[in-house]
C-alpha cells in the first residue's frame, strides 16, 4: 500500500518493529501525533519535542539527575515539511523470510554466477543471516484503508487507487492525505518483476511457466543484498525456487579519475559522445573486457573505447576492405564477377593457410559459444583479438599474391571465397 502523506504536521519516521506475537508487549509510547500515549503517565498528551523541561524536572525530584546540559547534534527531519522526525514502532507487514532461510541456501546452491565467489561468500552469507521483511509503508490493510478513506477498494493496481484521498484526522481545515509517489516496499516490486512484467497469473499463465526460472539477470554486486535478494526470496515462497538461472554480477563503472561518477562533477564523457564518436559495438566489447563483468570496478576511459576500435574494429575492417577491393578487381581485370566458391569446394582446398584459416574459425565458433554459455564474457575479446591477429597479420599478409591474382585466376577464387568466408562467420550471429 502506498505512502501518505502528512500534510502540515510532523511526518513520523516510522520504524518498523514487529506485528502479532512478536510485538504484543511492545510499549508504544508515543501516539500518531507525536504526543506521548496513556502509557507514558506522566507526560501523556505532551508533544515529544516539548517535553524536555518538564522530564528534567521528573528526574530531578526524584534525585537522580546527574547533569543537565544541551549537546548540539546532527538531527533528522522531514524534507518536505521541514519538521523533525522521530523513531516509531508502528504495525507492519512482515514477509517471514526466516523461516524460509533453509529453503533459501538451497536455491541459492542451484544457480550459477559469475563471478562465483559473489554466491559463494557475499550472497550465501547475507542468506544464513536473512531476516523477517517489513514490507509495509504505514497503511497496513485495505480494510484500514476503506476506514480511513470511507471508500470501498475492489483493486489495489495505481490506477484504482491513486485518486482516492483520506480527510486529515485534525479536521477539514487541513486538507486531505494524497499516495505520493513512493509505492510499497519498492523492493518487493523489483522483487516481483519474473511475474509483474507479463501480468502473471492473471494473464500470460503459460507464458510464465515456459520461461520461469529465467535464464539470466545481470544487475550490480550492490544488488546482492537489493534485488538478487528480493528475486530470491518472493520466487522462493511462492515456487520453491530461485528465479534465475545464470546471473551476472557487474561491477561498478567509475569515473577516469576512480571516483564515482557524478552529473554535477562531470567527470566522465557522456555515453552518446562516446557511441557517436566510436559505435556501440566498440563500447560493449571494451565493457565485456574490462574487469567490470567480473564483479570489479572499472574506471571508463574514453582511450580504452578508442583501443577497442584500433585494435579490433579496424583491422577487422580491413581485411573486410582488402576483400572487397579485390573481388572488385577480378570484374575491373575482365573475369567474371565474385561469387563465393560453395563450402564443399572450399574445405577440399589444398593450401594449407587456407586449412588453417578455416580451422581457426571453426575453433573461434566454438570457443565462443562455449564461454558465452558459461556467461565468461571476459575471455571472448582475448581470444577474438588473437584470432582477428592471426587473420590479419599471417593469412592476409601471407596470401597477398593470392588474393590479388598473382597466382591465377582459380587460386585466387578460392583464397578471396576463403576470406569471405572467414569474416562472414566471424561476426554473424551463430543458430545455436
Ligand atoms: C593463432 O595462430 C596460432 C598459430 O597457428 C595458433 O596456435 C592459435 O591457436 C591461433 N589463435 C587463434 C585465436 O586463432
Amino acid at each position: 500500500m502506498g505512502l501518505f502523506k502528512f500534510t502540515s504536521r510532523p511526518l513520523l519516521l516510522c520504524l518498523p518493529l514487529f506485528i502479532g506475537m512478536q510485538g504484543e508487549t511492545l510499549i508504544v509510547a508515543v501516539d500518531d501525533d507525536g504526543h506521548f500515549t496513556e502509557r507514558i503517565t506522566h507526560f501523556s498528551k505532551c508533544y515529544v519535542k516539548d517535553a524536555d523541561k518538564d522530564i528534567i524536572e521528573a528526574v530531578k525530584l526524584k534525585g537522580r539527575l546527574v547533569k543537565s546540559g544541551t549537546i548540539t547534534h546532527p538531527y533528522p527531519f522531514c524534507p518536505r515539511s521541514k519538521t523533525p522526525l522521530i523513531y516509531r514502532a508502528v504495525p507492519s507487514w512482515f514477509i517471514r523470510v526466516e523461516q524460509l532461510k533453509e529453503k533459501l541456501l538451497e536455491n541459492n546452491k542451484q544457480t550459477y554466477w559469475v563471478p562465483d565467489f559473489v554466491k559463494e561468500k557475499r550472497f550465501h552469507n547475507w542468506l544464513e543471516n536473512a531476516r523477517d521483511w517489513a514490507v509495509s509503508r504505514i497503511m497496513d490493510s485495505i480494510e484500514s484503508f476503506e476506514k480511513l478513506s470511507g471508500v470501498k477498494v475492489f483493486d489495489l493496481h495505481r490506477h484504482y487507487i491513486d485518486h482516492i484521498t483520506i480527510p486529515s484526522s485534525r479536521g477539514p481545515q487541513f486538507g486531505v492525505l494524497r499516495r505520493i509517489d513512493d509505492v510499497f516496499d519498492c523492493w518487493f516490486e523489483s522483487g516481483s518483476m519474473p511475474y509483474a512484467y507479463i501480468h502473471y497469473p492473471f494473464e500470460n499463465v503459460e507464458l510464465f511457466e515456459r520461461n520461469f526460472p529465467g535464464n539470466f539477470v545481470a544487475e550490480g554486486l550492490d544488488q546482492t543484498r537489493g534485488w538478487f535478494y528480493t528475486l530470491m526470496v518472493l520466487s522462493t515462497a511462492l515456487f520453491g525456487k530461485p528465479a534465475f538461472q545464470n546471473l551476472i554480477c557487474n561491477g561498478l563503472v567509475l569515473a577516469d579519475d576512480g571516483k564515482k561518477m557524478s552529473k554535477s562533477l562531470k567527470n566522465y564523457p557522456s555515453p552518446m559522445e562516446v557511441i557517436d564518436q566510436y559505435g556501440a559495438d566498440a563500447v560493449r566489447l571494451y565493457l565485456i573486457n574490462s574487469p567490470v563483468v567480473r564483479a570489479e570496478p572499472l574506471r571508463f576511459k574514453k582511450e580504452g573505447v578508442y583501443g577497442v576500435v584500433k585494435d579490433v574494429f579496424l583491422p577487422w575492417y580491413n581485411a573486410y576492405r582488402f576483400l572487397v577491393q579485390n573481388a572488385k578487381r577480378l570484374e575491373v581485370e575482365g573475369f567474371a564477377s565474385f561469387v563465393p566458391v560453395d563450402q564443399a569446394t572450399l574445405q577440399k582446398s589444398s593450401n594449407v593457410l587456407d586449412q588453417w584459416i578455416n580451422s581457426a574459425t571453426q575453433s573461434l565458433v566454438y570457443f565462443v559459444r562455449q564461454e558465452m554459455n558459461g556467461y565468461r564474457l571476459y575471455t571472448v575479446v582475448p581470444y577474438l583479438l588473437k584470432f582477428l591477429d592471426n587473420l590479419t597479420n599471417i593469412y592476409v599478409r601471407c596470401n597477398r599474391k593470392r588474393l590479388k591474382g598473382r597466382t591465377g585466376e582459380e587460386d585466387c577464387r578460392v583464397a578471396l571465397s576463403t576470406l569471405y568466408n572467414v569474416l562472414l562467420v566471424s561476426c554473424k550471429r551463430w543458430p545455436h
